[in-house]
């Protein structure tokens, strides 16, 4: 067995993270085509730095997970809380899913559904916010989806293949999701 599940919803599963994935790991986070998306684009990520993350990782209280799909107990890469403040009952939102044939089947909604649960049922955080490149619709679409709110946007901070970029800011509250999840 790879994957564990920890957290399930709908499709999908979050399992800790396996290390044995770090080719995988390193193949798509090497991937403009992915990578232009997230905030890691202008990074060089070698099999011995992803191998070392795994690891790390796996000894580590951070809560980066696994999305694994349910048929198949495929891996379809990560959904992470970062930057968690236990004090302020905060963290910003992080997520992934490396094969494009995987898009737009709902498995991101389902993974951050998930994530969201564990955020506000487990570590009893209240404020989960997320920050999106402007130009990337379909993770706004998914966000939205969940019910993330717009709060505001952060100008000409991206600075991806030669052109500058915003950054969108989204959050969701923990009275507004479980209203929405009853
Ligand atoms: C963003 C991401 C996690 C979303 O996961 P997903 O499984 O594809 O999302 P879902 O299927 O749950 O929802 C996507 C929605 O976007 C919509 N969508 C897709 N392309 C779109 C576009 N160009 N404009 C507007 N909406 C779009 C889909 O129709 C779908 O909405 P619907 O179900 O109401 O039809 C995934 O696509 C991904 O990993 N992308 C690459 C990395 C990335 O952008 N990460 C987020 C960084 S902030």
């Amino acid at each position: 067995m790879k994957y564990f599940p920890k957290v399930s919803r709908g499709n999908v599963y979050l399992s800790p993270l396996n290390p044995d994935d770090y080719e995988l790991f390193t193949k798509w986070m090497n991937d403009s085509r992915i990578t232009d998306w997230i905030t890691t684009w202008p990074m060089i990520f070698s099999l011995n730095w992803e191998k070392a993350w795994l690891e790390n990782v796996a000894k580590s209280w951070d809560c980066n997970l696994a999305i694994v799909k349910k048929d198949g107990d495929k891996v379809l890469w990560t959904v992470g809380l970062f930057h968690i403040e236990h004090i302020n009952q905060a963290a910003e939102l992080g997520i992934s899913i490396w094969d494009f044939e995987e898009h737009n089947k709902w498995y991101g909604t389902d993974a951050i559904n998930a994530m969201l649960s564990f955020a506000y049922n487990t570590l009893n955080l209240y404020n989960v916010y997320l920050k999106v490149k402007s130009f990337n619709k379909k993770a706004i679409a998914c966000y939205k989806k969940v019910w993330f709110q717009e709060i505001g946007t952060m100008h000409h901070c991206q600075y991806c293949n030669g052109e500058w970029h915003d950054m969108v800011i989204m959050e969701m509250l923990k009275p507004d999701w479980l209203e929405k999840n009853k």
